[in-house]
């Protein structure tokens, strides 16, 4: 897949299609946040997340801050997965300090009741961000927009919050796989035409986040996880040919390979677990890789960082490739480290 041509697309956007770049561009998931003491000033002026999401003013200020302060390659639109759920017609709110709520969906019934009718108009504020960070960004930047994957999406639905094990979600899919599967569908088109609305307003590539990707069976893996997110991929493409997509099948461990050989995505964000020889060897052949520094080395710093930065770009720089994080950066991580990580991957 490696093609050495240069055209003068951005440095990301020519990873993401597949060319080994002179240097990796960079980005963190979760880049804006409460490491930043800018992201928690800001953060005061909203009335509360879900507020701050669709504030076009203030969301747009917080996906700007990484940006002015690390010069990231990719910005990420500031938002949250559960803006879907939320202009479905379901209840969504954060709670300080215990995370997302949502009103659990019980039953086919509840299925019923939500609708597609209002996405657009409920994603106005989302999508004036994403035209204000289209006119804003400096010009060597990329505009990432994203949502998650529908399965990731509905455990949050079902659960009615966080989960350790999914039992909910997971039973209602296993005892119950047609109402499932209507979920599943509604989301999959509420995800493709948000997807789609975003590329229009200005986004340069979308991902998609199945972070809770890694908790089924093979078959299980590939109905609710591998098929909906092709499905969103082809529908994307069927508009936007040209627009590269970023998949993000969190802990599905080999089966990695088939997500690379089946779902469409043009790049898989891996994460920490992968062992990066094996990536190179089975997995970049076909797609562009993204990743997979292990949060909490970086909050450790020190050498553990370096080795581990180190171990990423010697493995994985050869081909097509964009640093990241193998996870969201979490709060306690110290800007030091953040500035560190960026002159080694910089100075390889
Ligand atoms: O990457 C970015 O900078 C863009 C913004 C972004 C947020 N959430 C902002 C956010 C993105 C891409 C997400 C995705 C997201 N949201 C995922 C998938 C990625 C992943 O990390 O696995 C998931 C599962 C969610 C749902 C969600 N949102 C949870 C579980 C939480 C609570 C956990 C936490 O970190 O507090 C959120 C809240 C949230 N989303 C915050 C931010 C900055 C923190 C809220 C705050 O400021 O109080």
């Amino acid at each position: 897949m490696q093609k050495p041509m240069k055209t003068n697309e951005k440095l990301m956007i020519r990873a993401l299609k597949g060319e080994k770049t002179e240097r990796p561009p960079i980005w963190l998931m979760r880049q804006a946040g409460r490491y930043l003491p800018e992201y928690r000033a800001t953060r005061k002026e909203a009335n509360g997340f879900l507020d701050l999401c669709y504030n076009p003013e203030l969301a747009a200020e917080v996906t700007f801050q990484p940006i002015r302060r690390f010069g990231f390659d990719a910005s990420i639109l500031f938002s949250d997965i559960l803006v879907i759920p939320h202009a479905l017609g379901q209840k969504v709110w954060f709670e300080e300090g215990t995370g997302p709520k949502l009103e659990a969906l019980q039953d086919a019934q509840d299925i019923e009741n939500l609708t597609l009718e209002n996405l657009h108009s409920h994603m106005a504020p989302v999508y004036e961000t994403v035209e204000r960070l289209k006119e804003g960004l400096p010009e060597e930047t990329t505009l990432i927009g994203f949502a998650g994957a529908p399965w990731t999406v509905i455990s949050y639905m079902i659960e009615g919050g966080s989960s350790k094990d999914y039992a909910k979600a997971k039973s209602w899919a296993f005892a119950q796989p047609e109402t499932f599967q209507k979920l599943v569908d509604l989301v999959v088109e509420a995800t493709s035409l948000y997807l789609i609305e975003q590329i229009n307003r200005g986004a340069e590539t979308v991902q998609i986040f199945d972070s809770w990707a890694g908790v089924w069976p093979e078959w299980a893996l590939r109905k609710w996880c591998l098929e909906p997110c092709k499905r969103i991929i082809q529908s994307i493409k069927a508009v936007h040919p040209d627009v590269p997509v970023i998949l993000f099948p969190r802990l599905v461990g080999p089966s990695y390979k088939t997500f690379a050989l089946e779902s469409g995505a043009d790049a898989l964000g891996l994460d920490t677990t992968l062992s990066l020889q094996w990536v190179r060897e089975e997995i970049q052949k076909h797609v562009t890789v993204q990743g997979n520094l292990d949060p909490l080395a970086l909050v450790a710093g020190g050498k553990a960082l370096d080795q581990s930065i180190d171990d990423i770009l010697s493995h994985l720089s050869d081909g097509p490739f964009v640093f990241n994080l193998g996870h969201g950066i979490v709060p306690q991580t110290p800007i030091e480290h953040v500035e560190q990580m960026l002159k080694r991957v910089r100075g390889f």
